[in-house]
């Protein structure tokens, strides 16, 4: 499955959401995560995040692996979004950021 990663937080474009076939998106407070059951691996997602924040299970980048877990875990507990909302107002103040993690809420 694909994963989103930590320059995900408190960017939150949502633009990855409107080409998932399978609506397999969920949504949490300030970050996206991808159930990897529902999954198909169809990649189209991929070029769509602004900020580059979805990686193949197999590609995420190092130091952040711990985040194939993380899209696991919290797609369980969150709703599934298709429909693409406004992100936050400061989103770009947050682009590349690194040390994001601490920031996700719950
Ligand atoms: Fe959805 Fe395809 Fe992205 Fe998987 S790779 S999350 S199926 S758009
Ligand atoms: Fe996050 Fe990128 Fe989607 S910032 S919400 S993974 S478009």
């Amino acid at each position: 499955p694909f994963v989103v990663t930590e320059n995900c937080i408190k960017c939150k474009y949502t633009d990855c959401v409107e080409v998932c076939p399978v609506d397999c998106f969920h949504e949490g407070p300030n970050f996206l995560v991808i159930d990897p059951d529902e999954c198909i691996d169809c990649t189209l997602c991929e070029p769509e995040c602004p900020v580059n924040a979805i990686y193949p299970e197999d590609d995420v980048p190092a130091g952040q692996e711990g985040f194939i877990a993380l899209n696991a875990e919290l797609a369980k507990d969150w709703p599934v979004i298709s429909v693409r909302k406004d992100p936050p107002a400061d989103a770009a103040d947050w682009e590349g950021k690194s040390g994001k993690l601490p920031l996700l809420e719950r």
